[in-house]
């Protein structure tokens, strides 16, 4: 007998289903408030529980989860309290509408442009990249290309994945000055970088050290179009999922790997990676899957799957903690509701706003382009004669949450968001030029 999804790592199957009568997701439903109407900034910033007494700056850093997402945990929590074997195996284990993990992948891949299948669950940006690294068949002599300029969790996942392959890494920078860049000099450097042993690019879209956003659609289309081996193309994408306007799965790039606990506000501790089907046969899985049947039916007979690597495979297994995994749903839903293109006009307003500001400030110097198309969320500074980390002190002390980025060089950090308002910004900007005298 052909073994069902339901099947998969639970045991009595048809008792479940007797027992959740109506479906899991109707019944779920009927416990979540409708979404309010998001029509206005002001009925956004409604639906998050951020303390008054302080601005917020720093909503990029962790979410405050809004109130369709807290609904949606706090639904799915009693749920699974009441009942966690019927309702995780149903969850993740029925085959058609009832398989919320199937409902999740569905809901991301709608607002990246994408095919539910295409998209895996993985706990954050940095599980995303590890998985990616350490699963590209990377061989002595390859080379993985990536910049000076990219985060911790990017650089130690390549570091971390060559050192069991042999293959080696390169790291080469980008501009001198990120406020100066231009998207055609960005695309220059780094094909010129591109050598004949690269086989992977490693990029960051929006820098959260300088706050650039990088032309990646742009750097995908020059990579295709030059003569020589094909590079593979792996984005940390995760400042710029949820604040710009871009349709992820058609931007070019081979993996996409994204936290949506920042922008996105899902539930702390989720995120994703986009590949398409192609791109995920290449990978060899590093977690044992939970949710790809074919890895547990070919583990029933001591054999290893003989299907492609998909998206579910390389998802990583174990028992999570679904109600966050699940409640992800309920913020790519908020997003639709507010609108992509709005969320993304709506940031680069009071990012126009606050490097305008700062600009005019003659001991302030910006590091962030003005240019909206190679900036997004964060704007990124210094203050003459002050070191970062007092700048943010000297911010807190007015109740301004601002933050410095987690580099060998480190800047001082604003990020207005939807949970700011343009008054905020004048605030900020304000006593930015109190503090620098
Ligand atoms: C550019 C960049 N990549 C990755 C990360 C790590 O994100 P996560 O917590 O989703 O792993 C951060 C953290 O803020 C970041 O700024």
């Amino acid at each position: 007998m052909a073994i069902t999804r339901r099947g998969f790592l639970a045991a009595p199957a048809a008792l479940s289903a007797a027992l959740l009568p109506g479906g899991l997701l109707a019944a779920l439903e009927a416990e979540t408030p409708p979404i309010a109407d998001l029509s206005s900034w002001e009925s956004v910033r409604d639906q998050f529980a951020l303390d008054p007494a302080w601005m917020h700056f720093a909503s990029f850093f962790i979410a405050s989860h809004p109130a369709p997402v807290q609904a949606a945990i706090e639904a799915y929590r009693r749920a699974i309290d009441r009942n966690p074997f019927h309702v995780v195996e149903h969850g993740m284990f029925s085959d058609g509408a009832d398989n919320i993990h199937q409902q999740v992948q569905a809901e991301i891949a709608q607002y990246l442009g994408a095919r539910p299948h295409e998209v895996c669950l993985a706990g954050n940006t940095t599980t995303g990249l590890a998985l990616v690294y350490q699963g590209l068949p990377l061989q002595a002599g390859d080379e993985v290309l990536c910049t000076t300029h990219d985060h911790y969790s990017h650089h130690e996942a390549i570091r971390l994945a060559i050192q069991r392959s042999g293959a080696s890494m390169r790291k080469v920078p980008l501009f001198e000055d990120a406020a100066a860049a231009t998207a055609d000099a960005l695309v220059h450097t780094l094909l010129k970088a591109v050598g004949p042993r690269t086989r992977v690019l490693g990029l960051t879209w929006v820098h959260s050290s300088s706050g650039i956003r990088l032309p990646i659609r742009e750097i995908a289309a020059a990579l295709r179009a030059r003569a020589g081996q094909p590079v593979l193309l792996v984005v940390d994408g995760v400042h710029g999922l949820g604040a710009t306007d871009e349709t992820v799965a058609t931007m070019g790039c081979d993996y996409f790997c994204a936290g949506t606990h920042k922008w996105m506000f899902a539930p702390r501790g989720t995120g994703l990676v986009w590949a398409s089907a192609e791109n995920w046969a290449r990978l060899r899985p590093v977690i044992p899957s939970f949710t790809d049947l074919d890895q547990y039916t070919a583990w029933e007979r001591d054999a290893a799957p003989s299907s492609p690597t998909t998206a579910d495979r390389m998802s990583p297994g174990g028992f999570h903690a679904y109600e966050h995994q699940w409640a992800a749903a309920a913020a790519f839903r908020m997003h639709r509701q507010m609108g992509r293109a709005r969320v993304a006009a709506r940031i680069r307003e009071l990012n126009n706003q606050c490097k305008a500001g700062l600009a005019a400030n003659r001991k302030v110097r910006l590091h962030t382009p003005m240019a909206p198309e190679l900036s997004a969320g964060l704007v990124s500074f210094e203050v003459e004669g002050l070191a970062p980390a007092d700048v943010v002190r000297q911010l807190a002390a007015r109740r301004i949450v601002a933050s410095t980025s987690p580099y060998a060089v480190t800047y001082a950090r604003l990020a207005p968001s939807l949970v700011n308002t343009a008054e905020e910004v004048e605030r900020a900007v304000r006593a930015v030029r109190e503090i620098s005298g």
